[in-house]
């Protein structure tokens, strides 16, 4: 059975790749679970530096997968996409993304948790919480406004509208735009370069640049208690309906 997460380690670098690419690597609860595991485990382990996040296929990720939001629990706190968002906010070493294509809902707002993000032109990112009836996660109603204003927030979180590669680069989204055939290596050579910085100066770095965290983590549980409720709404249940329904085709 093939993995849904591939797993790799070298050089101090953990990488972890979304592996679903027939539904356009949208996230299943067990792939959340594993990704937590192993950003956990990447915690405890001083030989890991840094870890890069890509994936295989044409999208990064459709986000997270629809039919799993009919099978959320009532408390999300402890639902698998929580977990995960929680163990990459609070992460303290280096992420750096590889974003090779569509960048869909917890797919960009991840991104808001990476040090280093390079994505390649047909990269697309969107966070269309609104249009599923939903409401933004992972901190990213507070991360989305400070990092580009609330101008051009508001076209992605209230119009659901998508970005592409050059507003996200002038949006303060991405660290730089790289060829497709370089993306991968590129990525991974900037991993290994942080990998050999000395330690302790890079986290301490890091920590400071990201400041004090308690305005993001109470945001992140303001965000979790309104998308419990989102969750069960009946405008959110008629979207995901819409968009599980829309290849129904007639009986025969
Ligand atoms: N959850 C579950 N399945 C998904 C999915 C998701 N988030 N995103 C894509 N898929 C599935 C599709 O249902 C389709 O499956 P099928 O071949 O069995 O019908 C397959 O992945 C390919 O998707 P498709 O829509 O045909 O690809 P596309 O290139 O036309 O469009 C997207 C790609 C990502 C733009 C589109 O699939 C999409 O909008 N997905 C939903 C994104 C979303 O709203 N995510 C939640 C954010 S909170």
């Amino acid at each position: 059975m093939s993995q849904t997460i591939l797993i790799h380690e070298a050089g101090g670098v953990l990488e972890l790749r979304f592996n679903r690419p027939d539904k356009k690597n949208a996230i299943l609860g067990a792939m959340y679970d594993v990704l937590t595991a192993a950003l956990h485990d990447a915690s405890a382990r001083p030989e890991v530096r840094a870890v890069l996040i890509g994936a295989e296929g044409d999208a990064f990720t459709a986000g997270n997968d629809i039919r799993d939001f009919l099978a959320m629990p009532d408390g999300l706190e402890q639902a698998p996409p929580a977990r995960f968002i929680q163990a990459i906010a609070t992460f303290g070493k280096p992420l750096v993304a590889a974003v090779q294509g569509v960048a869909v809902g917890v797919g960009t707002t991840l991104l808001l948790h990476c040090d280093l993000v390079y994505a390649s032109p047909a990269a697309a990112f969107s966070v269309p919480f609104v249009n599923l009836g939903l409401v933004p996660e992972a901190g990213s109603s507070l991360l989305l406004p400070a990092r580009m204003g609330h101008a051009r927030a508001a076209a992605l979180l209230l119009l659901g509208e998508a970005m592409d590669v050059a507003q996200a680069l002038s949006a303060g989204l991405l660290t730089a735009i790289v060829p497709a055939a370089e993306l991968q290596e590129h990525a991974r050579a900037k991993a290994r370069d942080l990998a050999a910085k000395p330690a302790a100066a890079l986290a301490a770095t890091r920590a400071l640049m990201r400041g004090d965290p308690a305005a993001l983590h109470a945001r992140m549980r303001e965000e979790e208690a309104a998308f419990s409720q989102a969750l069960a709404s009946p405008e959110a249940r008629a979207a995901f309906a819409a968009f599980l329904g829309r290849r129904a085709s007639p009986a025969p």
